[in-house]
């Protein structure tokens, strides 16, 4: 019998919008036959690095504040540097999300910062395959990937409402693709 993959979902969420989006990446990976997937809180990832190594693959989640990474993902980055020192995290699969209060909102700021991240750890990125959405006359905001991204999935949640009502159905329904994504590449990447 082969083995179960296991792909991580290491992301911090200040005010739940995130971590929505986050579950929606866990609900994807979940569905893939053959695959575990596990939410792990960016602060406690930090202080139990160990477990992380068990991973095929971590997909990383951030909410973007000031145009990069929340200080408490930096924290679990700063913290896995004693991963870094003996590559642990070499050849898994790695991909990152986010979410921000605007369309833009400088969220390519933050996939970069954890693509560079990952790619420090040796790791191996997968994008998001999926055509940009709401671009023509025929498009809408509940087009897939109507943010338009590529380096990895992004949402956008009403500065004005909680998480029990956005980021919305579309952003929701991208992140939960990508998830599947990126357990589809672990099966894939490790066969
Ligand atoms: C400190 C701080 C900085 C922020 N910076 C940005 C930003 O650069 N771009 C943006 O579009 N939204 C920004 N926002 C809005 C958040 O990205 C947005 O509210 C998001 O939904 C928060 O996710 P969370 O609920 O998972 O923390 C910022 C919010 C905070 C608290």
């Amino acid at each position: 019998m082969k083995h179960t993959k296991k792909v991580f979902i290491v992301y911090h969420s200040g005010y739940g919008h995130t971590k929505v989006q986050a579950e929606a990446v866990l609900a994807g990976a979940s569905s893939v036959d053959g695959v575990e997937a596990e939410l792990i809180d960016a602060k406690e990832a930090a202080s139990n690095l160990d477990h992380i190594d068990e991973a095929d693959a971590i997909v990383f989640g951030s909410p973007t504040y000031m145009g990069t990474i929340s200080a408490e993902f930096k924290a679990f980055m700063d913290a896995s540097s004693a991963k870094w020192m003996q590559q642990s995290w070499k050849n898994k699969i790695a991909g990152g999300f986010t979410n921000s209060s605007s369309q833009v909102g400088d969220k390519t700021g933050t996939l970069q910062a954890l693509s560079v991240f990952a790619a420090q750890h040796g790791m191996v990125w997968v994008g998001l395959d999926l055509p940009p959405g709401n671009n023509s006359s025929e498009g809408s905001d509940d087009n897939l990937n109507r943010m338009g991204a590529s380096l990895g999935a992004m949402a956008q949640s009403l500065a004005d409402k909680g998480p029990d009502v956005t980021p919305p159905d579309a952003d929701q329904q991208t992140a939960r693709y990508y998830g599947e994504r990126i357990a589809k590449a672990a099966i894939r990447w490790a066969a």
